[in-house]
């Protein structure tokens, strides 16, 4: 069962490949409608089970919309609506979801579930953000960094802010494609410590560095991320805040960096606090791209798990 639970959990060869396949499916469909399908349908008779136990706009409707563009048939099942969320256990849905559909995508909250889905379903699963981690995303990202620049090898990605599920992704990814990683945050919200430990035992440099101005100096790209995330307690909202206000990604922190770095966020965003209309908007940006690249990286990601 070929699964999509994490980036550091694929082969750097296939990780590759799903860029590639991703650049592909682009680049065939420039200038057409979004709803014209693809010229293969190598989805055609696959049902597609979408699950969201939390929201979401970009993971939903780019996954929705990558299904029906390679003929598949997508289901949107809310987390809420299932019995699932009124006691079902994960390893029943599992067992039950794989005797209709061909492939299952997952947002949760605890990794064990997503963990526990994969182990019982008969089809593969993928998963849409967990609490820990964010693959498809990074994969957009990182399929959107080399459209702008060229392969991310090498290369020094700053993040700012909330060490958080993103950022873990961000990790595994520099571990497996071999760029250089700088966390940039406050103490009381580093990264997990086993992200960064996968990345440095590949042999990266992950840096922690408390100074944002010194943090983005030499980056080739600066990323951030909502403060507070859809897990995270409201309790623990106005303590973020402050803690995290030094490290908004601003004009002025952005003077410190070269001209040539490229800003990433994965949305939503809450303009004014994580990030400046100035940056999120300015030259640099590259955020509606990354948007954009959730639909084709996850297409190349759908077909990998399914062999198609
Ligand atoms: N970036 C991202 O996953 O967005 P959604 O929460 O809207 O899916
Ligand atoms: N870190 C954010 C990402 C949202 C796409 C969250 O988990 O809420």
């Amino acid at each position: 069962m070929t699964h999509f639970l994490d980036i550091h959990k694929t082969d750097p060869t296939d990780l590759q490949e799903i860029l590639s396949s991703a650049q592909r499916m682009k680049n065939a469909r420039l200038g057409r409608p979004k709803g014209a399908k693809d010229d293969t349908l190598p989805l055609a008779g696959h049902m597609v089970a979408l699950i969201f136990e939390k929201p979401s706009t970009r993971t939903r409707v780019s996954f929705d919309v990558g299904v029906r563009q390679l003929g598949g048939e997508p289901l949107m099942l809310a987390g809420h609506d299932m019995q699932l969320g009124h006691g079902e256990t994960i390893a029943d849905t599992a067992r039950v979801l794989s005797r209709y559909v061909d492939l299952i995508v997952i947002r949760t909250f605890e990794e064990a579930a997503l963990l526990e889905l994969a182990e019982h379903a008969t089809v593969p699963v993928i998963n849409g953000l967990t609490n820990r981690s964010h693959p498809c995303q990074i994969m957009a990202d990182i399929l959107t960094f080399e459209e702008h620049r060229g392969s991310i090898k090498g290369k020094r990605v700053v993040w700012c802010g909330d060490g958080n599920n993103v950022f873990a992704s961000f990790a595994h990814a520099a571990g497996q494609l071999g760029f250089d990683l700088v966390f940039s945050g406050p103490e009381t919200l580093d990264p997990e410590a086993e992200a960064v430990e996968f990345a440095r035992s590949k042999g990266v440099t992950v840096t922690i560095e408390r100074d944002p101005a010194k943090a983005v100096e030499d980056a080739d790209l600066v990323v951030t991320d909502t403060w507070v995330s859809m897990h995270d307690s409201d309790t623990t909202k106005e303590r973020r805040h402050n803690q995290l206000r030094p490290y908004q990604v601003n004009a002025e922190l952005m003077r410190h960096a070269s001209e040539h770095a490229l800003f990433m966020h994965c949305l939503p965003a809450h303009r004014g606090e994580e990030a400046t209309n100035d940056v999120m908007d300015g030259p640099n940006s590259v955020i509606f791209d990354e948007a954009e690249n959730r639909l084709h990286a996850q297409k190349a990601i759908m077909r990998w798990c399914l062999a198609v």
